[in-house]
């Protein structure tokens, strides 16, 4: 038997891997029609950390049968270095030889390589951008969701929120059957500069040491340890490790120690399925909870009575009792769950109240939600228009519809098993694969997630050459990253813009367009932006120079960040001692030539002049503050 020995407990605990076992043994035992009909979830295997090898292994086979899809599924694996060694050579002739015959991915394959000015042909800006578009809408309509969510931004780019909807639409219906009912958009995701990580969930996890050592704890019976090892045991985190079966142990161990955590959340293991339960109390778990107290269990219950499970029989009564008092604490799983229950049709609710709760989970976040709040708007955006018969087609409530629609596909489209090439790309990046992990962020960013901006960018900032020998296409494609940051809002891509702009680093030197970046910056309440604004301020560095004004930003930086008091209590005294200095002399010392652009010795080795003086300031202050202590 050719592939009895790659199941193993572990595939168990996705259950997209049971499928894409059957998979494996429908593709290299030979049946390729099953293939077909499994390659979606073959190609999902593919963004699985710890999966990949296994998935690149299925679809080398079936390629070697002559399937032309699986082929082409190997061209965009080769790029990114997905479970192979990454060869971007071999990709761009593969794919292109792959073009006529081969699937969608092929075509996407060529679009990554084209929007990333990676094929090495000589082309116009605009060419590359038609060309690389042309080949995402054959994958866009071969039902390539990469390629539908990539196309999507394009529209939303232009401005055409119908078109954008379409696309995004078929890419979150792909995605929704895969997901399970509890799955929220927000994923822990690492950034490759570890100072990036504060705006992370990352933060709020344990690092590798502790969580051994809360293991170590855990077994040496510590309830509280055992029941925080098992919380992360049982989430998918990159760096962490993944064991579910050990967290139900530690949750067992818990139970048995009468925590009402322990008890809420292994009902909670067992209700969603993810692993088959260890014994048959998951109701009395919960209802022990809810008698000491622990209110997190209404939520459970009601998922309970609302299927049945176990022994349990559906009661919708006692379900809607549950899941309103869940709602009542505000639990996004019980706005997600009494939602379903007045959607069903002997059930005790309005269809029209459920539509409500689910906006409610889907603002934070719920992606089963969220997907049936879109399918709900988008049905009322058919009615429209086909009931709105204006001149030009379009009309105001036709547009608002879209606008509101529009998010919540995207938020189901991006939460597709794609965005597990984050942990791919981090890990790529510790072990060195730079360039690996470069094109991962670079179609991650493609597709629209905020984190990858700032990796990609971050990756090109410190090694340009990392795919690019032409120094003029890296700093081209450094301008458009931080561009696609600053556009998502995020200050550190206006920041960096602001320094490309200043040093004048790849773009022509612009000391207007910096101010307004380092502004945009500051505005969003980046301490750096903020400091580098004021001093654009103080120096009429692309903005009108006025000390008051400057003053007033240092100080407002003074109050907001404390990380920052040394850097702006020595650009305060430069600036005092300057004016001092400018009445002395009866001039202003900040146009004296020798004077200009004080950002740009922070890059020279030659201790400028106002970091001496900062200097010989601190150790004057210090000597200062001793001698009045003495005294
Ligand atoms: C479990 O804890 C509850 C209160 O938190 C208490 O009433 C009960 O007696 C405890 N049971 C055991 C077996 O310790
Ligand atoms: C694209 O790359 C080529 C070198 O491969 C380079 O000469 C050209 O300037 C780049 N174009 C852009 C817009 O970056």
């Amino acid at each position: 038997m050719c592939c009895k020995s790659i199941l193993s407990p572990r595939l168990m605990a996705w259950k997209f891997f049971t499928i894409a076992f059957v998979c494996i043994v429908t593709v290299s035992c030979g049946d390729v029609s099953e293939w077909h009909q499994q390659q979606d979830e073959t190609r999902d295997g593919l963004f699985l950390p710890g999966e990949s090898t296994k998935g690149v292994e299925i679809l080398q086979q079936a390629a070697s049968q002559g399937n032309t899809d699986a082929e082409s599924d190997l061209t965009l694996a080769r790029l990114l270095g997905i479970g192979l060694t990454q060869d971007i050579e071999w990709a761009a002739k593969s794919s292109l030889a792959l073009l006529d015959s081969g699937g969608a991915r092929a075509h996407t394959t060529q679009g990554l390589l084209l929007s990333h000015n990676l094929t090495g042909k000589e082309l116009t800006d605009e060419e590359r951008r038609t060309q690389a578009l042309s080949h995402y809408l054959v994958a866009a309509i071969n039902k390539d969701p990469l390629a539908q969510i990539i196309v999507a931004r394009h529209y939303i780019n232009k401005g055409d929120c119908e078109a954008a909807l379409q696309y995004l639409r078929k890419a979150a219906v792909s995605v929704v059957p895969s997901t399970s009912e509890e799955v929220r958009a927000n994923i822990p995701v690492r950034y490759v500069w570890p100072e990036d990580d504060t705006m992370s969930l990352i933060n709020q996890l344990p690092t590798l040491d502790e969580l051994q050592f809360m293991e170590y704890l855990a077994q040496n019976g510590d309830v509280d340890a055992a029941l925080r090892a098992a919380i992360v045991l049982v989430t998918p985190i990159p760096g962490l490790k993944y064991d579910p079966e050990l967290a139900v142990l530690y949750l067992r161990q818990a139970v048995e120690a009468n925590s009402t955590s322990a008890k809420v959340m292994l009902a909670a293991v067992h209700l969603h399925k993810s692993l088959q339960p260890d014994k048959n109390d998951t109701l009395e778990l919960l209802q022990e909870a809810l008698a000491q107290g622990d209110v997190t269990a209404h939520t459970y219950l009601g998922l309970l009575y609302l299927e049945g499970f176990q022994d349990v029989p559906r009661n919708l009564r006692k379900a809607k009792f549950h899941l309103e008092e869940g709602v009542k604490i505000g639990s996004v799983e019980a706005f997600y769950l009494l939602g379903k229950l007045y959607n069903t049709p002997e059930g005790p609710g309005n269809p029209i109240d459920a539509v409500h709760l689910w906006e409610v989970a889907a603002a934070f976040g719920h992606v089963p939600s969220a997907f049936k709040v879109a399918e709900s708007y988008n049905k009322k955006l058919q009615v429209a228009a086909l009931t709105t018969v204006t001149p030009d087609g379009t009309s105001a409530l036709i547009n608002k519809l879209c606008e509101d629609t529009l998010p919540l596909y995207r938020l189901v489209a991006l939460s597709g098993k794609w965005r597990n090439l984050h942990h791919l790309a981090f890990d790529d990046y510790t072990q060195g694969h730079t360039s690996s992990a470069l094109m991962k962020y670079l179609l991650l960013s493609d597709l629209g997630y905020n984190a990858a901006h700032i990796n990609a960018g971050r990756i090109l900032d410190s090694e340009r050459s990392t795919l690019y020998d032409d120094d003029e296409a890296a700093t081209n494609e450094i301008v458009k990253i931080w561009k696609r940051a600053a556009d998502a809002g995020i200050a550190l891509g206006y920041l960096r813009l602001g320094d490309l702009f200043y040093y004048g680093d790849g773009v022509s030197k612009n000391l207007t367009a910096a101010a307004e970046h380092y502004s945009s910056a500051a505005q969003l309440g980046n301490a750096h932006g903020m400091f580098s604004a004021a001093q654009a301020v103080e120096w009429g560095e692309g903005t009108a120079q006025n000390l008051e004004k400057a003053r007033e930003l240092y100080e407002v930086i003074l109050d907001a960040h404390s990380e920052a008091l040394v850097p702006v209590t020595l650009a305060l005294y430069r600036m005092e001692v300057l004016i001092a200095l400018s009445r002395f002399f009866n001039t202003n010392l900040y146009f004296h030539p020798l004077l200009q652009h004080p950002g740009q010795y922070l890059y020279t080795f030659v201790p400028p002049w106002d970091i001496s003086i900062m200097i010989g300031l601190s150790v004057f202050i210090t000597v200062m503050v001793k001698y009045r202590v003495r005294r």
